[in-house]
């Protein structure tokens, strides 16, 4: 090659690469200006839903979750209600998205409003209803009162542990409930990996290392337990709490006991790739990646990558969506896509086409509209025929979390910096 050449083609890359800077700049440009509108749409629903909540004239602090069967009105739950933490922490995720100073004061009331949680031990859902309001309020306002409250609640989860089988039992079995319908004795759901948060994060504050103890035993049983050779999980196992042996292996909300129940798969990706954020232990990471692999892979993934409500489902792709799955696994996949391991990027790649969906019109309501939620086409319990293709907070907590995550920094805890 002559030296003319050379200078031609060096000439010819130095523009190509200038118009690819250029390419890049105005698509990182358009990006940002489609995530600030994302925000925009979100925060507006946000304010109506609070707008809602601020005119009530009853003495409660109201806690929405779903839309009535009516499909047009607020539906409120309990501080006792498994979901009664996610629209508080909707609103502080909400504050640290754009700033908004107004949604401290109403993000701490809300929060305090379900105090009570604190000692609630006649089931295991006490980990989201406490971590994902005073566990993301912590770093706002009275953070020792709210890490007292965080330690109190862990407590409350440890009387649910059952030391001769490892595991922390989900749900009680008392006379006439459904769950002794079932013939359960000691049952236990792959969405108890999601408590575990609590507890570690208690071990973090006091230094008292029976918190971590607890989930970490109780991960162990899981990761031996609960998976298929494929990767997918099963809803519900349960125990014999004496001697530890596994009586049944079932689901509860999926299609059938073998079936894959998207928000089981999405509970586990989620549970154990915060189990290896807390711990190092690889083996975690590993489950879940195999389960999300399992879940990319499904011959029934839609295009759009929001699951079915169960990817075993006879009817598909005539059966419900469930957006509420769609998110929580783009969540963890951000967090996953931090961690130093091979292809961490191929993880954010897949989690931004989830948002990409999610973030339309398809998914994303217009604000005034969907009950003020954020997200549509979540699914409850079709077994239980409760909250079919409908919004639902725990959909909008990870859906936010993600946008979140998506623009962050790895977080000093991942065991990329240990
Ligand atoms: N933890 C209950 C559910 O995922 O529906």
């Amino acid at each position: 090659m002559t030296f003319h050449n050379i200078l031609t083609l060096t000439g010819a890359l130095l523009l190509c690469a200038a118009g690819a800077n250029a390419s890049l700049a105005k698509k990182s440009k358009s990006s940002t200006e489609n995530q600030s509108r994302i925000i925009e749409n979100a925060h507006a629903q946000m304010l109506l839903q609070i707008k809602a909540i601020e005119s009530d004239t009853s003495k409660n602090v109201l806690n929405p979750v779903t839309t009535k069967r009516n499909r047009f009105s607020t539906a409120y739950c309990s501080w006792a209600d498994w979901r009664s933490g996610f629209f508080p922490g909707s609103v502080w995720y909400m504050y640290e998205l754009t700033g908004d100073k107004s949604l401290l004061p109403l993000a701490a009331k809300y929060t305090e409003a379900i105090s009570r949680a604190q000692t609630l031990t006649s089931h295991h859902d006490i980990g989201f209803i406490i971590n994902c309001s005073f566990g993301n309020g912590r770093k706002y306002v009275n953070k020792e009162e709210y890490e007292k409250v965080l330690v109190t609640a862990a407590k409350s989860l440890c009387t649910r542990y059952r030391p001769n089988a490892h595991i922390i039992q989900s749900w009680n079995t008392s006379p006439g409930s459904w769950q002794a319908s079932r013939g359960w004795k000691c049952p236990v759901i792959i969405d108890n990996m999601m408590n575990l948060e609590l507890l570690f994060n208690a071990t973090e504050i006091t230094g008292d290392s029976t918190f971590y103890d607890v989930a970490v035993n109780h991960a162990n049983t899981t990761l031996n337990q609960h998976f298929r050779p494929d990767g997918s999980c099963y809803h519900v196992i349960d125990y014999d709490a004496e001697t530890g042996v596994v009586l049944h292996r079932n689901t509860g909300q999926g299609y059938a006991d073998q079936s894959a129940w998207s928000r089981g798969q999405a509970w586990a990706i989620y549970g154990f790739s915060m189990c290896f954020r807390k711990t190092g232990d690889r083996r975690y990471l590993d489950q879940a990646l195999k389960t999300f692999e399992f879940m990319k892979n499904h011959r029934n993934m839609p295009d759009d990558l929001v699951p079915y409500w169960d990817m075993d489902a006879p009817d598909v792709p005539d059966e419900p969506r469930d957006a509420s799955s769609a998110a929580i696994i783009a969540s963890a996949l951000y967090d996953i896509s931090t961690f130093d391991i091979d292809n961490a990027d191929s993880y954010k790649d897949y989690a931004d086409k989830i948002m990409k969906s999610l973030s339309s019109r398809k998914y994303s309501a217009r604000p005034g509209t969907n009950g003020r939620f954020i997200l549509k086409h979540s699914t409850g319990s079709i077994p239980h025929n409760s909250e079919i293709d409908v919004p639902l907070n725990y959909a909008d907590y990870y859906y936010l979390e993600a946008l979140i995550r998506a623009t962050s920094k790895p977080a000093t805890n991942n065991p990329r910096t240990q």
